[in-house]
């Protein structure tokens, strides 16, 4: 036998096994048996390196560690799943899909466990995996490829064995770490004094995180598909022959997945998992239904963010007691006071509590909550614990009950509470709890995203009185920030970078940014579809019009009306946009137009332009415009008297193009 047709042959065989391991649960070597044969084939391909194919199993670890993740957009919007939270709930799913289908007969359901790990999408290309990324927004995820590759589960190469492979398989799934690997590595951890991780899920997810795959590798890992995204070159009828197809090119399918037909059945899984819950090697938060045949989904059809044909049971929180050792103020960037009650830690569900929210003065006095008092503490997911009860039977004597402060906790002035509203605010606009909340929640990623922009840079500027509101930060020059304490210049640099590249801005991303309240990353992209790039719309917008946009309810419009009834609001966009901030969206933006992406740097006087203008040409034709030459840069626009920066681009053999060749560019393009 040749070389080529031994390591063909011990490939087979591994990737068998695999099989028997990961799919069918039920392996027939034991695990050192297993061990060898990967031993003899590593040993083989070093002889012959001309052999190795990516999809090798012994090419699980990549080579160097990379520098940062790139992103992937989801070739079809990744869902979540709207949430039932008791079973009444459940059986309302079951009637809406009933009603949905106009159909006297049951559905068919298929119910399944909902791991609480990390979703991820896996891509194969004609049965080799090509790449994979976690969920991210839903839109664009992150590509994580490489630390997934380590994961052995994950096949690199599908069976071909029953059913015909797809051109294109993209495949969700949950990628986890089980309990026992959990606990194993937290021991590890400990031992050589590093820090914790608090639950299964974060040490997945922090492990998928890693720069090095080879501390992936290291990590005990898991995954189980269960939905579908674009397959191209067969299609399924049901949800179970998807998922049998899934488990006869190799990947692994939860063995808990069961048909259900009708509410009893559906509640009776539910309750029969939860019951079962702490017994699984894995850690589980729920039930998921979905309706099994594809005809009835595509009759059912989305809502935005989640299908109607599936639905989520959540599990009861687990509680714990412990005692509320006292209570803090924060103050929010909306000036808006939360008492925070700091309680003795205490375990739950994993976790170790420390603190619980307690909103607001209403929630207090609603549950009596004291400095001193027993509670009974409940956690839901990663949602902030919160108390349910005081016990009341174990209140030590001279408890009182608690008031919230009537003076702010930072800025030393007035709280206001208005009327019917449970809130209390510091009135003080430019309290500096407000003021570092807004820039910080202004630059943040989903914002505006200013990398370098962070906490302790935002509280020198405030504090070195250089930003007072988010305009001010347009203002901002190299030798503000180079003259900060601590500052290297090379970080200034770029951080003025960032502050640049952040000026050509999606309406959504400048919206959210703002901080309206009630105006959320998703509320502010359904305020972008409707006015695509034209703020001055939006800011003029009446009630009626808002409230007619579909997803926008009475709350956030009168929101959104209040804040533009502010003069200084107003005043503070319009100061964004003269300092060069421009609103572009995606409708705008021609995506494969041929600047797509590209970096523009203006510079000198332009004839037939203003500069604003021409920076709107190319954010229009979807690429940027930037005040400064980096290698980045792709064409500098040179007009006369055009000095440094043409140099700089000289020097870094960019493309410099006279006002005439820009403007052959962006109308002939
Ligand atoms: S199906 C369109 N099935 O829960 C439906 N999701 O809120 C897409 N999850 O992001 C999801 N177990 O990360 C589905 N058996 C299961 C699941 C599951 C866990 C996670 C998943 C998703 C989230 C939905």
């Amino acid at each position: 036998m040749d070389v080529k047709t031994q390591i063909d042959l011990l490939r087979r065989k591994i990737e068998d096994h695999n099989y028997h391991y990961y799919v069918l649960n039920d392996p027939i070597i034991s695990d050192s048996e297993y061990d060898l044969l990967l031993r003899d084939l590593e040993h083989l391909e070093s002889e012959n390196p001309d052999l190795i194919t990516p999809e090798s199993p012994s090419q699980r670890i990549g080579a160097a560690p990379v520098t940062e993740f790139g992103t992937i957009t989801h070739t079809l919007p990744m869902l979540s799943l709207a949430n039932a939270m008791t079973s009444d709930e459940l059986i309302a799913f079951d009637g809406r899909v009933h009603k949905g289908l106009e159909n006297n007969a049951d559905p068919d359901y298929i119910a399944e466990p909902k791991l609480d790990g990390l979703g991820v999408e896996l891509i194969y290309r004609s049965g080799i995996f090509t790449a994979g990324s976690t969920r991210g927004d839903g839109t664009t995820g992150e590509n994580i490829t490489h630390n997934l590759r380590t994961i052995r589960s994950i096949p690199l190469k599908l069976r071909d064995k029953e059913i015909r492979i797809p051109d294109i398989l993209e495949v969700r799934g949950e990628v986890y770490m089980d309990k026992l690997g959990f606990q194993k590595l937290n021991e590890e951890r400990e031992s050589r004094n590093e820090s914790v991780f608090a639950n299964p899920r974060n040490a997945a997810a922090g492990s998928l995180r890693q720069l090095d795959t080879s501390v992936t590798a290291a990590r005990p890992l898991g995954i189980f598909c269960y939905e579908a995204g674009l397959i191209e070159g067969i299609t399924f009828e049901t949800h179970t022959e998807f998922l049998s197809a899934l488990k006869s090119w190799g990947l692994p399918v939860n063995p808990l997945i069961k048909a259900v037909i009708g509410a009893d059945q559906i509640v009776a899984y539910h309750q029969l998992m939860e019951a079962q819950r702490d017994e699984l090697s894995y850690e589980i938060d729920g039930t998921v239904f979905k309706l099994n045949r594809i005809e009835d989904r595509i009759r059912l059809g989305e809502r935005s963010r989640s299908p109607r044909w599936a639905i989520a049971g959540k599990f009861k929180a687990k509680q714990a007691t412990s005692i509320v050792t006292d209570i803090e103020v924060q103050v929010g960037r909306t000036g808006a006071l939360t008492p925070v009650a700091r309680l003795e830690p205490v375990p739950v569900s994993g976790v170790i509590v420390t603190n619980a929210t307690l909103h607001n003065q209403d929630e207090i006095d609603r549950k009596d909550i004291r400095i001193g008092d027993m509670v009974l503490i409940e956690r839901a997911g990663d949602v902030i614990p919160k108390i349910v009860k005081v016990i009341l039977e174990k209140r030590p004597v001279k408890t009182i009950p608690y008031r919230l402060p009537d003076s702010c906790p930072v800025c030393g002035h007035a709280v206001f509470r208005p009327e019917g509203e449970a809130v209390a605010r510091c009135q003080n606009l430019s309290c500096p709890a407000q003021i570092k909340g807004r820039i910080e929640h202004f630059v943040s990623k989903g914002a505006m995203n200013i990398d370098g922009l962070g906490t302790k840079l935002t509280s020198q500027l405030v504090e070195s009185g250089l930003i007072d509101t988010v305009d001010k930060i347009f203002q901002l020059t190299l030798d503000d920030i180079a003259g900060l304490d601590r500052m290297a210049e090379k970080s200034a640099t770029n951080i003025m970078e960032a502050i640049n590249n952040s000026k050509t801005a999606m309406f959504s991303r400048f919206v959210f940014a703002l901080g309206i309240r009630n105006v959320g990353e998703h509320i502010s992209r359904v305020l972008e579809q409707h006015y695509k790039d034209d703020l001055n719309r939006f800011i003029n917008a009446s009630r009626e019009e808002l409230e007619a946009l579909e997803e926008i309810g009475p709350i956030a419009a009168d929101a959104i009306i209040r804040f533009w009834q502010d003069e200084s609001n107003r005043s503070i966009v319009n100061a964004c946009l003269k300092n060069g901030v421009i609103i572009s969206s995606a409708a705008s933006i021609e995506k494969s137009g041929l600047l797509a992406g590209k970096s523009f740097v203006f510079t000198g006087s332009l004839q037939q332009l203003t500069r604003k203008k021409a920076s709107e040409m190319v954010v229009r034709l979807g690429a940027r415009a930037s005040s400064s030459v980096s290698k980045n840069t792709d064409y500098l626009v040179a007009g006369t008297g055009a000095g440094s920066k043409k140099q700089r681009a000289e020097e870094l053999q960019i493309t410099i193009l006279s006002e005439d060749d820009f403007l052959k560019l962006v109308e002939g393009g």
